[in-house]
């Protein structure tokens, strides 16, 4: 077949079904590295345009837009500065995760849809405020958890919802970094608030809560170190001197419906993985294989275990290809998030699911302190 009868089924375009007829306003709050992600899928945006940022650091806002090529934006110093001047339809919440809550809530509360980083915020008493003014507001708030938008991520929640595994009954997740602690913001408690368990954890715990309808969690037996983040002999001496965050951490986690979650996370450790993700049910088991740098993606093919006529079999699942994470996965993220605002549909990544995650971190944490297991308390919205 020539080429021009190949040409003749080119594909439509994803941009030609988009509606341009309202172009949205959207203003960044915070301009630092993973705002970057999102500036790379607004030079693209058809239907939405970047008209405000704002960030803490003079100077900081100017050099980003600059750098990526956005004119006619106006800077501010901070969020509310932002808000109260511009009449925005949405923000983009890319500060560091002691501000997640604080921007979230004086943006909805001023009427503004949220797309908010992950994690969730630091503590679950935040999230419970976040989506008090979520609720009050009538807004769209959703969370930046890309990962969801990855196919084989969905395909996990695929083989659970056909029924393969039988009824779950126990779940390991979690995995980790050799050596692998990050710097910059993600190190301290005024910024940060939590280490590995917020940056990567989150990313563990989603892509199987999801997997299984998100259900309550009950009861949190949790641990955390930073043996290696606080140690110069393993982090750069600046960095282990400020260091005041979780490195490490586990737990052991009783969910409704009888399902009992194993979980570990590692930015550093003496072994090259504390172990790959497995769903096991009473028909079947899956195993998810760990990934080197543990950031919510499938490190390989999964494989399914069954029973079939009395032979026990594992049929390998292959990898769905697909854009990297910080690709693809961003503009199905941000799309998603502008879809629902248009056309008033719900969020793609709710907080009624994340606040279950949430609960979970802070659980552990709150268990870790005080040395036992703690009953988890979902605070009434
Ligand atoms: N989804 C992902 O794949 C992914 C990857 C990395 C980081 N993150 C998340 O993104 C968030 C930001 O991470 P980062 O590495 O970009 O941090 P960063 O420190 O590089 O950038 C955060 C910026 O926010 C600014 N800021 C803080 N409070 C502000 C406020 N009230 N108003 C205006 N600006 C404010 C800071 O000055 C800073 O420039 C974190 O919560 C992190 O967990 C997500």
């Amino acid at each position: 077949m020539s080429d021009e009868v190949l040409n003749q089924f080119t594909p439509e375009k994803e941009e030609d079904k988009i509606d341009t007829s309202k172009v949205l306003k959207v203003g960044i709050i915070g301009t630092g590295w993973i705002a970057e992600s999102y500036a790379k899928v607004m030079q693209k945006m058809l239907d939405a345009k970047i008209v405000a940022a704002a960030d803490l650091i003079p100077g900081k806002a100017e050099k980003f837009m600059e750098k990526f090529g956005f004119e006619g934006v106006r800077f501010y110093p901070n969020d509310k500065a932002m808000i109260d001047a511009e009449n925005l339809d949405a923000v983009f919440v890319c500060t560091y995760n002691t501000q997640h809550a604080p921007c979230a809530i004086y943006a909805l509360e001023h009427g503004v849809n949220v797309l908010l980083e992950k994690p969730f915020t630091v503590t679950l008493d935040e999230a419970s405020e976040i989506m008090k003014a979520e609720k009050k507001s009538g807004k769209l708030l959703s969370l930046g958890f890309q990962p969801r938008m990855d196919e084989n991520m969905k395909m996990i929640k695929k083989i659970v919802e056909s029924g393969e595994l039988g009824k779950v009954y126990y779940i390991q997740t979690g995995g980790g970094r050799r050596r692998g602690i990050p710097n910059s913001t993600f190190i301290e408690q005024k910024t940060a608030g939590i280490g590995a368990l917020g940056d990567i954890g989150c990313y563990s715990l989603d892509m199987v809560l999801n997997a299984i309808g998100y259900p309550k969690p009950l009861t949190v037996s949790g641990y955390k170190s930073a043996f290696f983040g606080t140690n110069p002999k393993y982090n750069n001496p600046a960095d282990a001197a400020r260091f005041n965050v979780d490195d490490f951490a586990a737990a052991f986690i009783r969910l409704e419906g009888d399902i009992i979650l194993d979980f570990r996370i590692a930015w550093a450790m003496h072994i090259d993985s504390p172990g790959d993700t497995i769903i096991m049910g009473k028909e079947g088991a899956l195993r998810i294989p760990s990934t080197d740098c543990w950031n919510g993606t499938v490190g390989g093919p999964m494989t399914l275990y069954k029973d079939v006529a009395g032979k026990q079999t594992s049929t390998v699942i292959p990898l769905s290809p697909q854009g990297d994470s910080f690709g693809g996965l961003f503009d199905k993220k941000i799309r998603s998030f502008f879809d629902a605002i248009k056309t008033g549909g719900v969020a793609p990544v709710p907080s009624s699911q994340i606040i279950y995650n949430q609960a979970i971190i802070d659980g552990i944490v709150k268990s870790a302190e005080l040395g036992h297991e703690i009953n988890v308390v979902i605070p009434e919205i």
